[in-house]
């Protein structure tokens, strides 16, 4: 599975990045709001560092400016994917910015019948979001699991690219289930590394190695 990271601060893209577990970086308007300078010279920055698919998000809601946008966010560099919402005009969108050869990202996409007109619409990567549906009392891997059945089913291409991770279990359950991507922010994918089985075992060999060391010098 691949593990994207879902934010636009470049500091913590180059410190992920730099452990070589990053496959690519997602961003939305909210995420790259909150980052400095012009948005478009932070996505090309971004893709020079991860070298992987990086999604930027289109604002407009007609076709038109959809479009416009979309070819725009995909000249910044080879490795942009346009992100397109889950509106009738997103997915027409999709339809042609796909037959252009432009890889879309459809997003906001929160039910299975949403997920098989993405597929329908050649977008490259759908993204459910399973936080936001478990944040209304909505299993959100329960989506996954259908969206992952109904791709297999017919061999769509389209990979499922699982937003809104909150936590690790997200990221494992995904896996179980056969997803193609998880997108996390740099907490989440934090946490992945943590148990305290390996803190105090890392502990304890160094711990009993430092006697071997003392036996060593005072030979
Ligand atoms: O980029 C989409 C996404 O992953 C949103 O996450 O935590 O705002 O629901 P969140």
């Amino acid at each position: 599975m691949k593990l994207f990271v879902d934010t636009g601060n470049i500091k913590d893209i180059e410190a992920l990045a730099s452990l070589g577990i990053i496959d690519g970086v997602t961003t939305n308007p909210s995420l790259l709001a909150k980052e400095p300078g012009d948005f478009r010279e932070n996505l090309k920055r971004i893709c020079a560092i991860v070298r992987g698919p990086v999604s930027g998000e289109v604002i407009a809601t007609d076709f038109d400016g959809m479009m416009r946008e979309g070819q725009e966010i995909a000249a910044l560099d080879p490795y942009m994917v346009v992100k397109l919402p889950l509106t009738r005009n997103g997915i027409r969108a999709c339809k042609a910015l796909s037959s252009e050869g432009i890889r879309v990202n459809v997003t906001l996409v929160f039910s299975a019948a949403q997920a098989l007109l993405a597929a329908k619409a050649g977008a490259t990567f759908v993204s459910p979001f399973v936080g936001r549906l478990d944040d209304i009392a909505t299993n959100g891997m329960e989506l996954i699991r259908e969206i992952v059945e109904i791709y297999d089913n017919y061999e769509f291409t389209t990979e499922v690219l699982v937003a809104s991770c909150r936590h690790p279990i997200h990221i494992v359950e995904a896996a179980r289930l056969g997803a193609d991507i998880c997108t996390c922010p740099p907490a989440v994918i934090d946490q992945m590394f943590n148990h305290p089985l390996t803190t105090s075992g890392l502990e304890r060999f160094l711990k009993d190695w430092e006697k071997v060391q003392a036996a060593l010098t005072t030979k």
